[in-house]
């Protein structure tokens, strides 16, 4: 059987060598039958991204913003559609594969209204008849590697602010959910975008990704993944000269204080652990209670568990979808008998669910841990399931320090009542984002979003942020005065001293305000 989805190189659909299978984690179905990006199709993408961004960089920021504002009228038309292919694909329920296409919309409209703004800065010079500048400019090809638990969000994240200032993609995403990737390249492709300005390479991080990542003509790689990929993408892209933007995961906590409202605590506990079957980033493994209030909150919460309807995210009352393939399975069984080992106690979950159809999928029960102590390697590792740990705190100056001594630093949400203890926890928590009486979940596209520690490098995607790691700073002196200048030595004397040069055009001449006089005449 030929490849159904393809790669998009300068323009065309190509698919000429292997193959590999997008597979359904709900029923083990085929997708969809992909194209493998050769190398020499990878080195055929990034040079049409290469020959098509000297074009690109000179568009006016407007005119390419509109191709932006036309994705976003696409993808709202095609909504449930890409919503389908996402809960095919990765298995999240309905409601948040429409949440995650709205999440590229949002993006395409807040990136689209920079092609008119993207401002830059004027400063004052320190000497004379000199204007000084600060412009953004486009950095040339990004390589762009995104992973499969948000298939249209987190590449639209990459994407659109690259191409509003002018740099030109090839993006690799991840081999679970290529169709995903194909169908959001059809929008660009409908809006108008010019051949090379995006192209798709599909096929395994391991090796098309890694050549990628190390091709000599890629300027800039942008990763969202693990600790441990990421970690190569950096290693790499230092040893071949680019830059680098990672989002490589959390292991985000929620603090429930004495005085919380324990019910809307639960609400968010819920919604941010097990939302997504707690694969996302941003999903909360960690509860940090106050032991006055850890019977109370663990019985809430053992409640609401019980009614979560595991099951395909296609079908409306299920709440919690599969898990992406069956290596997740396997990880989630290791991490529990890891934390058994450690003397975890085990409250609910901690195995497959395989009833009715599920069986034929990969479904994974929600899973409590309590007795959990900071130091286990549940309570510190990334698990990226359904798989939550209670952590007792006797204040919050605990619960804070347990927050923080994790190999990550992505979120951290806090529950209490009191203003004064929420503020402290807002200078506190040293995370890249801080959520107060609400989940970990729900970040927005006009803020930054990216985290400390071993979560990220320091770049930021979204929000005004996300121009700085997609654009080069270049800052322009325009001397007017028609002499030698010289910063920091001329600085003492200018300020009293008259234009030396008689024969340049444009001078100035200071001469005493009276009425109707102007303070300054220009003698040309
Ligand atoms: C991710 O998990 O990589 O805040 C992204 C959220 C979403 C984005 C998550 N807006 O959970």
């Amino acid at each position: 059987m030929s490849a159904e989805t393809k790669n998009f190189i300068a323009g065309k659909w190509v698919a000429t060598g292997s193959t590999f299978d997008s597979v359904n984690p709900a029923t083990g179905e085929l997708v969809s039958r992909c194209a493998e990006a050769s190398q020499q199709e990878l080195d055929a993408a990034v040079a049409a991204a290469c020959d098509a961004f000297p074009a690109w960089r000179k568009t006016p920021p407007p005119r390419r913003a509109e191709i932006l504002f036309r994705v976003a009228e696409l993808l709202k038309a095609r909504k449930d559609d890409l919503a389908r292919w996402i809960t095919l694909e990765m298995g999240k329920v309905t409601m948040e594969a429409r949440g995650d296409v709205q999440e590229a919309i949002d993006m395409a409209r807040y990136m689209a209204g920079e092609g008119r703004r993207m401002f830059g800065h004027t400063a004052p010079s320190e000497l004379p008849d000199k204007f000084c500048m600060s412009l953004r400019d486009p950095i040339g090809v990004v390589a762009v590697i995104t992973p499969w638990n948000f298939p249209i969000a987190v590449p639209s994240w990459k994407i659109l602010p690259a191409f509003v200032l002018g740099n030109t993609v090839v993006w690799k995403p991840s081999s679970d959910t290529p169709v995903c990737a194909a169908k959001f390249v059809e929008a660009f492709v409908e809006a108008g975008l010019p051949p090379g300005v995006l192209n798709l390479v599909l096929g395994k991080g391991a090796e098309i990704g890694d050549a990628l990542v190390r091709h000599r003509d890629v300027r800039l790689v942008t990763f969202t993944g693990s600790n441990e990929v990421g970690h190569r993408v950096s290693v790499t892209a230092a040893e071949t000269g680019k830059r680098c933007a990672l989002e490589m995961g959390g292991k985000n906590a929620i603090i429930v204080l004495d005085d919380a409202d324990l019910a809307l605590a639960v609400d968010g506990i819920v919604w941010s652990a097990f939302g997504t079957s707690g694969q996302r980033c941003t999903a909360a493994s960690r509860i940090i209670v106050h032991n006055t209030v850890r019977g109370p909150l663990t019985e809430l919460l053992l409640e609401r568990i019980k009614q979560l309807k595991i099951g395909n995210g296609l079908d409306p009352p299920t709440t919690v979808g599969p898990v992406i393939n069956h290596a997740a399975l396997e990880k989630f069984d290791r991490y529990v008998h890891i934390g058994l080992n450690e003397g975890a106690r085990l409250l609910i979950g901690g195995e497959r669910f395989s009833k009715g159809d599920c069986r034929r999928g990969c479904f994974y029960r929600p899973t409590v841990f309590d007795n959990v102590t900071p130091a286990m390697r549940i309570a510190r590792d990334e698990i990226f399931g359904p798989v939550v740990c209670i952590i007792e705190a006797g204040s919050l100056e605990e619960a804070v320090a347990i927050n923080n001594d994790v190999p990550y630093g992505l979120v951290s949400s806090i529950y209490t009542q009191n203003i004064n203890r929420a503020f402290a926890a807002m200078r506190e928590l040293t995370t890249g984002i801080v959520y107060v009486n609400a989940g970990t979940i729900g970040s927005e596209v006009q803020l930054p979003f990216g985290g400390t520690r071993g979560t990220g490098n320091g770049a930021r995607e979204a929000g005004q942020a996300a121009l700085d790691t997609f654009s080069e700073w270049k800052t322009v002196y325009v001397d007017y005065s028609g002499r030698l200048q010289r910063a920091q030595i001329d600085t003492e004397t200018t300020t009293q001293k008259e234009p030396q040069n008689e024969n340049s055009r444009t001078q100035i001449s200071s001469v005493r305000p009276g009425p109707g006089k102007t303070a300054a005449r220009i003698r040309g």
